[in-house]
């Protein structure tokens, strides 16, 4: 959500700028904008719509200039347009800034800056922090900005230059990440690690409250009262900018899905020793289910779905209450929440404003948490008791894949974690479960191959259609759940998921003929009657398409589609089955012809509220 980048070095600023924004447009963005410190001026160009816009508008301009910063912006504040894209100035345009994140107490300051004079351009919260600096602005950059940051309530990462002061440039940050990259006679600034990954591998992560003045041959980072941090830690990166690139596939979803075996074997081996599963480099205490009396999973979106499949199989094996929650509805209520509380956090970026929220709410009553997250140093690791690394490599494509598959991961190792700790729960069982564990990556590998075809040729019958429907029962009921966003997020096709058993309660009134119904049905236990809710659909006119074990026994004639799953454990069979599922919202996507990697609307990393 939103992409800031900056370069201050000895080489010219533009085209590393607009390569930067190129590498954060998984982001999600609607508009880009880039400003470059030239001899007399601050030169800024920004456009409207996708980057290749903006670069065909940059190479009608001459760039000279060695300093520069840059955004994509996702509205907030005002549509997306020229006029509101980034970066913004003051009145004088002495002061240039991008910035990400929301200005909370924006329309006070705005009336204040009015009263006194000030004209605005925009309908943006950003101006009105142009405007502000500049009030405070007495050849002293990081002063007025240090100062400006005192006013605004909010959240944000800032990049700041000044036309007066050619050789820095200021960067803040409060509840919206930022990263400084260091190199040799030059440094670069983002809001995320892959922006740069080409030209270094070393960088600063710059905390909450925390303002950094940034040269071409040194930085200094300052806390809000002015100390100058000494020793700030430096990040070593061991991403390769090769993991962030295509490498030959159409699209990154594409090759995120097809990462997950090896992604799922990486994280398996982490946190296996000597054949057992052992999560103590998380931070976990060996006999950590004897601590708790109850678990909140909190998180949202795909890494919500993760969570509602693990409070099935944690209740079930454990028998520990699991309450899981959206973060945006857990943060606004009074959820019972104590010191005998594990609250699993679970993100991907690690930067979700409400999942972070969430957290921050949780720790404050007395809660532990953990917190499952594919990015170290993120807001969320650092605020975390304990953390799992989810080791996925970077998940550039808007829809998770990858990085879901080694959250459900991650939760079957905390399961069979937790096995072990219980009495009534044999050592053999145990040993069977983290057995069947281990298969997990080669059969997803065989399963993307001998699918991938037969996925094709049903996606093809559905791109024109309107609604598709996915039902499960029990984890299957939220691998629907994670079907039906997949597919909604990336075709636009109108998907919903119910409990298979609910349909009858007001749901199947909406199905008629040729009406696409997906039913997940891998888990054994309960087939059959997941099986009599598809006959149900089937003799309303619905097209079905069955996912299930090989060998299941069934009458075909209620099944037009099937897919088959190796067998495996019905409690592990749901990563099994999100792979045809995942498949499906990408073909059909790609036959909608829309862009699969950057759906409309959608940010990868949501950072506001
Ligand atoms: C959907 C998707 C989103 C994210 C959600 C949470 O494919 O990716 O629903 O899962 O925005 O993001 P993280 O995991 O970064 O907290």
């Amino acid at each position: 959500m939103c992409g800031i980048v900056g370069y201050i070095g000895d080489k010219k600023a533009a085209p590393i700028l607009l390569a930067g924004l190129k590498k954060l447009e998984y982001r999600g963005y609607d508009s880009a904008g880039i400003a470059v410190q030239e001899k007399k001026a601050v030169k800024i160009v920004k456009k409207e719509g996708k980057l290749d816009k903006l670069k065909s508008r940059t190479e009608e301009e001459v760039f000279y200039g060695r300093t520069g910063i840059g955004h994509t912006r996702w509205a907030t504040h005002g549509r997306p347009s020229d006029i509101n894209s980034h970066p913004h100035t003051d009145s004088f345009s002495e002061i240039v800034i991008v910035h990400n994140g929301i200005i909370e107490n924006f329309r006070e300051l705005k009336e204040e800056l009015s009263a006194a004079g000030h004209q605005f351009k925009s309908e943006t919260d950003t101006e009105v922090v142009a405007h502000l600096i500049s009030t405070y602005y007495d050849d002293d950059l990081r002063t007025a900005v240090n100062k400006t940051v005192e006013r605004l309530e909010g959240s944000f990462a800032l990049a700041v230059m000044s036309r007066q002061e050619k050789d820095k440039i200021i960067a803040v940050r409060k509840d919206s990440p930022l990263i400084i990259g260091l190199g040799e006679n030059e440094n670069f600034l983002a809001s995320d690690i892959p922006a740069y990954l080409e030209h270094t591998d070393n960088f600063y992560i710059l905390e909450d409250g925390e303002i950094a003045d940034i040269r071409k041959d040194k930085v200094n980072i300052y806390k809000f009262n002015g100390d100058l941090i000494v020793n700030k830690n430096k990040t070593k990166i061991s991403w390769d900018a090769e993991m962030a690139e295509k490498q030959g596939y159409q699209h990154f979803m594409l090759k995120e899905i097809h990462e997950q075996p090896e992604s799922l074997k990486r994280l398996l081996e982490d946190n296996l020793n000597g054949g057992q599963i052992d999560l103590t480099a998380s931070g976990l205490a060996e006999d950590w289910l004897d601590n708790y009396d109850k678990i909140h999973i909190v998180a949202c979106g795909t890494a919500y779905h993760s969570g509602a499949l693990a409070k099935y199989l944690l209740e079930d094996k454990l028998r520990i209450p699991v309450e899981v929650e959206v973060a945006s509805e857990y943060r606004y209520r009074n959820p019972i929440v104590d010191a005998g509380t594990l609250m699993i956090v679970v993100s991907q970026s690690g930067e979700t404003a409400d999942t972070l929220a969430a957290l921050r709410l949780a720790k404050k009553k007395g809660a532990s948490v953990l917190a499952l997250t594919n990015s170290r140093d993120s807001s969320i690791a650092r605020e975390s008791d304990m953390v799992i690394y989810l080791k996925a490599g970077p998940e550039i494509a808007v829809a998770s894949t990858k990085a879901y598959t080694n959250m459900v991961a991650a939760f079957y190792l905390l399961l069979v974690d937790g096995m072990r700790q219980r009495d009534n729960i044999s050592d053999q069982i145990t040993a069977e479960y983290t057995s069947d564990l281990i298969k997990l990556p080669e059969m997803i590998r065989k399963l993307s191959e001998q699918s991938k075809e037969q996925i094709q040729a049903i996606a093809n019958n559905y791109e024109d259609k309107e609604n598709i429907f996915f039902i499960g029962r029990n984890t299957d009921y939220t691998l629907a759940l994670e079907g039906a966003l997949k597919l909604k997020e990336i075709s636009y096709i109108h998907a919903e998921a119910y409990p298979a058993g609910e349909l009858k309660h007001g749901t199947l009134a909406l199905i008629e003929e040729g009406v696409p119904v997906v039913a997940l049905g891998s888990r054994a236990d309960i087939f059959s009657k997941l099986f009599s809710n598809l006959k149900e659909v089937k003799a309303r006119g619905a097209e079905t398409l069955l996912i299930t074990e090989e060998n299941q026994k069934f009458e075909t004639e209620s099944v037009d589609h099937l897919i088959e799953l190796p067998i495996l454990n019905k409690d592990f069979a749901g990563l099994l089955a999100i792979i045809p599922l995942q498949l499906l919202a990408y073909y059909t996507a790609l036959n909608c012809g829309e862009d699969i990697d950057q759906p409309r609307n959608l940010a990868k990393s949501v950072t506001v509220e």
